[in-house]
């Protein structure tokens, strides 16, 4: 089936999942052709649900022995999470994107960090075969879907009419956003992490938020690069924590201005980053619909959000 879209051109119904349609064909080739390699590092994710911030943090802990996060040359300083760990799909494979900077992969430094919204069952054999690992990150879909919104009207062009929340409150409930439905997108990658915990690392943004120094140093045990006996008393871990952080990187040079392809101004990407902030949109019979889905979606996987 194929859903009339607004901002994109239009949906259709892949493999799956809703997939913006002018990305089928980069992501057969990249189920095709992509190779992974033992030491490569995938950062999956939905759309707004902590995608910059996973990068981010990822890039910085990955890269601490050649880049000190104290350094004023750091590469985060200087470049969007989104340059420096570009999206398989759509900066090495999604060549017919107009406007969309492509990637050689050939010049990447190892281990390589790839960005990815594509479903667990969707990415390449290779990527399943290999020992390379898969970080993944979900946030309420309260509020990923309000950040969502937010994001579609800020660079839709502008002689389209606003996405009213409505509408899109409507298709996100039918399952039909970019990659979604949300609920399956999550499902997906959880099973994974469960079957295999080493290959798969399930995080969730609320958690961070609460205890981002807990789960940095998950994600430092599961990438196996586990601190030396120095960075153990140091403040490594502090530093990445601060470098990544809302506030350090939306008040950067480099994220307040420039685009990420036409449309995509970098500032849009950095916007309150808070817990619970659909309370100031969502109406009371939107969210007993949307609990309604989720628990009857979510139920017996042990998956729950926090929502305050
Ligand atoms: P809000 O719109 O709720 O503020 P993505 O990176 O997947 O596109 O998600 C964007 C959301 O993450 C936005 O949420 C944005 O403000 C928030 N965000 C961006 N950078 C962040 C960071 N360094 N730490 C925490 N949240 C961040």
């Amino acid at each position: 089936p194929r859903e009339n879209g607004w901002i994109t051109p239009d949906f259709t119904f892949f493999q799956g999942f809703w997939c913006v349609s002018t990305l089928i064909q980069p992501i057969i080739t990249f189920q095709k052709q992509f190779q992974a390699k033992d030491s490569d590092i995938l950062v999956a994710t939905l759309p707004k649900s902590g995608t910059t911030w996973l990068k981010a943090l990822t890039f910085a802990i990955t890269n601490r022995q050649r880049f000190s996060p104290l350094e004023d040359h750091h590469p985060l300083l200087k470049s969007n999470s989104h340059e420096l760990v570009p999206f398989l799909e759509i900066n090495f494979y999604g060549q017919t994107l107009d406007g969309i900077p492509q990637f050689d992969m050939s010049k990447m430094t190892e281990p390589r960090i790839f960005g990815t919204h594509i479903p667990f069952n969707s990415l390449a054999k290779s990527i399943k075969d290999s020992k390379c690992k898969i970080i993944y990150i979900c946030r309420n879909p309260f509020d990923t879907f309000v950040s969502q919104w937010i994001f579609l009207n800020k660079i839709k062009p502008e002689e389209l009419p606003e996405f009213t929340l409505e509408e899109a409150f409507e298709r996100y409930c039918k399952g039909v956003t970019e990659y979604g439905p949300t609920w399956d997108h999550m499902l997906g990658y959880l099973k994974e992490s469960v079957a295999r915990p080493n290959k798969v690392l399930f995080l969730k943004y609320e958690d961070l938020k609460e205890d981002v120094n807990f789960h940095v140093k998950r994600i430092f045990e599961f990438l196996g690069v586990p601190f030396t006996q120095e960075e153990e008393s140091g403040e490594v871990v502090e530093n990445i924590i601060k470098l990544c952080s809302f506030e350090k990187m939306k008040d950067l040079e480099v994220n307040k201005s420039g685009t990420l392809g036409l449309n995509f101004e970098k500032k849009y990407f950095f916007r309150k980053a808070e817990i619970g902030d659909w309370v100031n949109y969502l109406s009371p019979s939107m969210v007993e619909k949307l609990s309604k889905i989720m628990e009857e979606k979510l139920s017996g996987s042990g998956l729950s959000f926090r929502s305050d």
